[in-house]
């Protein structure tokens, strides 16, 4: 193909990037995923979010939550990312991802040099106190199984280009700080 890649970026103007958030059920992804996303829209990127929201309901409805499912979820989100990146986009993601070798697949598939991880480390006692959702309560009294960080395991990132715990922050605060330290990158 002639348009590649490189073409489509420099017509947008833009280093085309996946911004991979990853973190407990409730640690804070999707609401800073939303705000970062405003945050590049000002500044004149062109963005695409992936979230629960438009792909679990669509290209992944046919997927749950044991770990062979999660593994799909994620290869798809990254070859999702990938094609996106093609386009010129950047990609912010906000999915769990609860395992290491699943992360580091969706850098490979993405590219190590237009990948950059987010971990979102809040604890899960600070997720589970909030439990936005009412999942957690569910999780413990058995009602849902394969929960994250309950009933399913949440491997940690060993080496995440930046972390946030969001514990007694502002969503503001959390922004301006991830913004600052993704400029860089951008
Ligand atoms: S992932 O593990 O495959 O990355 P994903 O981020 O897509 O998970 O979906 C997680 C969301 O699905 C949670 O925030 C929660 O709202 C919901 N959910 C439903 N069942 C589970 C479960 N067993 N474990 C974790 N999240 C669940």
């Amino acid at each position: 193909m002639d348009i590649t890649k490189d073409v489509r970026a420099k017509q947008l103007g833009q280093q085309p990037k996946t911004i991979w958030l990853t973190g407990l059920s409730g640690s804070g992804k999707s609401t800073i995923v939303n705000e970062l996303e405003k945050r590049l829209f000002v500044y004149g990127k062109k963005t695409m979010v992936l979230d629960g929201d438009n792909v679990r309901m669509g290209l992944n409805k046919n997927l749950g939550f044991s770990e062979a499912d999660r593994v799909e979820n994620i290869r798809r989100i990254a070859e999702v990312s990938k094609l996106m990146n093609d386009a010129g986009l950047i990609v912010l993601t906000s999915f769990i991802s609860p395992f290491r070798k699943d992360r580091r697949n969706a850098k490979e598939i993405v590219g190590k040099d237009s990948f950059i991880e987010i971990y979102i480390s809040t604890p899960l006692e600070e997720c589970e106190k909030r439990d936005v959702k009412g999942l957690y309560k569910k999780a413990r009294a058995g009602e849902i199984a394969d929960f994250s960080g309950i009933s399913s395991p949440y491997e940690e990132p060993e080496n995440p280009d930046i972390e946030v715990d969001t514990t007694g922050k502002s969503i503001e605060e959390t922004v301006e700080y991830i913004f600052s330290r993704l400029k860089k990158y951008l």
